[in-house]
């Protein structure tokens, strides 16, 4: 296991991300090093360390109960972070609350709860941008929905009312308000058809990279989530077992059995 993953990570690191500049040291949207973080002092997450480059997809696949979870929350402020750092656009964040986490420049879209039921898609899009000044809302409504114009037609829907990629690409939208140079998303699928998770993956995760934002997203749907990404994390246990961009992970065996095989869903 060790060795695959030294493996993994001399192959990875000699791979352009594709973003120019990227490479060049520094210039990380997200670097996360030696991360230990968990519940009541009781680690869940050990050691990890992970960067996300400008306009990368980096996704981070793992069985279930490994950290996923705890690992997307300790890097935006939800969780108690007991060593190690976080930096975002080479400020340090380590141990920041949400809030300020947020202002610094990362949005993240939890599993469940990403949006507000009760109230309608401009409401969403208005309280996603809480921080903003009130004469620079409706501006930022627009904006976002230049980048999801599927969104305008819904503006009076309740969230409640729209479907699992509706409301999904509701709560991204929700995020995108304040202008994040960081997305952390969890299991954004979760729940969703295939041909939903495809176009969610596709379509508008894809479609925020493009646009310049870098994204963190954690993915049961490795198969798929693997189309969309620059560089893919494993979680096991809490740690990273393994690294690399899709096609060095495609062509571990041990990779293909756990996560792209039809022993294990
Ligand atoms: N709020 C919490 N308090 C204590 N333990 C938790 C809490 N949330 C998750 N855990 C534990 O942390 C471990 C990792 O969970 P999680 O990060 O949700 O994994 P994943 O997202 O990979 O499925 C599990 O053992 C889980 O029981
Ligand atoms: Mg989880």
């Amino acid at each position: 296991m060790s060795a695959d993953m030294a493996a993994f990570d001399s192959v990875s690191h000699l791979e352009s991300s594709g973003t120019p500049g990227a490479l060049g040291g520094g210039g990380s949207s997200l670097s996360v090093s030696s991360l230990t973080a968990g519940y009541d002092r009781s680690p869940i997450v050990h050691d990890v360390s992970l960067d996300v480059r400008p306009g990368e997809i980096v996704s981070l696949v793992g069985p279930n109960g490994s950290g996923k979870s705890t690992l997307l929350k300790a890097i935006v402020g939800l969780v108690d972070v007991m060593g190690g750092r976080v930096l975002l656009d080479d400020a340090d964040v380590t141990g920041w609350a949400p809030e300020e986490i947020v202002r610094a420049g990362a949005g993240y879209v939890p599993q469940v709860d990403d949006v507000f039921s009760p109230l309608t898609v401009r409401e969403n899009l208005e309280v996603g941008g809480y921080l903003l000044p009130k004469g620079e809302v409706a501006g930022r409504i627009e904006n976002v929905l230049e980048v999801f114009p599927q969104l305008r037609r819904m503006l009076t829907r309740r969230a409640a009312k729209l479907s699992g990629g509706e409301r999904k690409m509701l709560a991204m939208g929700r995020v995108l308000m304040l202008q994040p140079a960081l997305v952390a998303l969890d299991e954004p699928t979760a729940n969703l058809a295939p041909a939903i998770a495809r176009e969610v993956l596709e379509g508008h995760v894809r479609h925020l990279a493009d646009i310049g934002t870098s994204i963190l997203v954690v993915e049961q749907r490795a198969r798929a989530v693997l189309q969309i990404s620059d560089r893919t994390y494993v979680l096991g246990g809490g740690r990273v077992v393994m690294h690399g961009s899709p096609d060095v992970l495609a062509s571990s065996p041990e990779f293909v059995e756990s996560f792209l095989g039809g022993t294990r869903a």
